[in-house]
């Protein structure tokens, strides 16, 4: 498995000097105060004053630091030594506490040892872990009782579309279900409005059911409170999507026909 984390790590530590400078990223607008969280993240977790946050895989961080400008005390977690480098000094820039920590989630346990009141993880984080079982078990870990877990994520039915052409069709390109290989391809470009282009590299990625999502917390004792679908999402993830005026991408016509991301809210007992 290392091989195909040490091929992503690679990948996602030259996206950090791309999406430093990108308009999706806002790094500007962050510093003057504004928040990255997504709207329906801020609602749906509520009040995270006094709490202690768990962010996994923070990328460099603005979320996180965005909870912790809500009250919370945060710890981001990132396997991209660029992401956390680029996190760490945007926190002492903008004179904030967040700790970041440079781990694989999954060996985690061996780099931090506290136990926290909410695990948050949002927006492209699932598809580039391999094992949700495992996965499942680290949130579990890190959660005190009674404490909240929490994620907004791409919808897996959506990733199955074929995503190069502009013929406005949704057809059926990529498995739902994943088999025992991941899916993999070369880019030089990202999902954000950078025109800098990056070396192409190859990265591989997991499309996970939405069962197997539920199955690998409800396995770990999680309690889920609810499961949320929404027929909109936050970049061009096809081609023919269109921008509404709230900001969200939707299919032509505002078509409600595909979810394209969902929320989770588990707690546990
Ligand atoms: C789309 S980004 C993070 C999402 C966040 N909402 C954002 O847009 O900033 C995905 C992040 O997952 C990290 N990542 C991927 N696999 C990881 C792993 N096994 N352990 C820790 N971090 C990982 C990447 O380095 C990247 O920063």
């Amino acid at each position: 498995m290392n091989k195909f984390f040490d091929a992503n790590k690679d990948v996602w530590d030259d996206k950090v000097d791309v999406h430093k400078d990108s308009e999706f990223y806002n790094v500007k607008g962050f510093m003057k105060g504004e928040s990255t969280l997504d709207p329906i993240e801020l609602e749906e977790l509520g009040d995270v004053s006094g709490k202690s946050l768990l962010h996994l895989q923070c990328h460099f961080g603005l979320d996180t630091m965005c909870w912790e400008r809500l009250g919370a005390d945060v710890v981001g977690v990132d396997f991209s030594g660029e992401a956390i480098d680029l996190a760490r000094s945007i926190a002492k820039e903008a004179n904030l506490n967040a700790k970041f920590v440079q781990a694989n989630i999954y060996d985690l346990r061996e780099h931090l040892d506290q136990k926290f009141d909410i695990v948050f993880t949002s927006g492209g984080v699932i598809m580039w872990l391999n094992d949700l079982e495992k996965w499942g078990e680290i949130i579990d870990h890190f959660l005190k009782p009674g404490g909240v877990f929490y994620i907004r994520e791409f919808h897996s039915f959506a990733a199955i579309f074929n995503d190069e052409t502009e013929e406005p069709i949704l057809k059926v390109r990529y498995p739902y279900f994943h088999g025992s290989e991941p899916m993999t391809y070369v880019s030089d470009t990202t999902y954000t409005d950078s025109k800098k282009k990056m070396d192409a590299k190859r990265a591989y990625e997991w499309n996970h059911s939405i069962s197997r999502i539920i199955n690998s917390l409800t396995r770990v004792g999680l309690r889920i409170e609810f499961f949320n679908e929404f027929p909109f999402t936050t970049y061009k993830a096809l081609t023919f999507l269109e921008e509404n005026d709230e900001g969200r991408w939707v299919l032509p016509e505002g078509k409600e026909f595909v979810p394209f991301m969902f929320s989770l809210k588990a707690t546990k007992r």
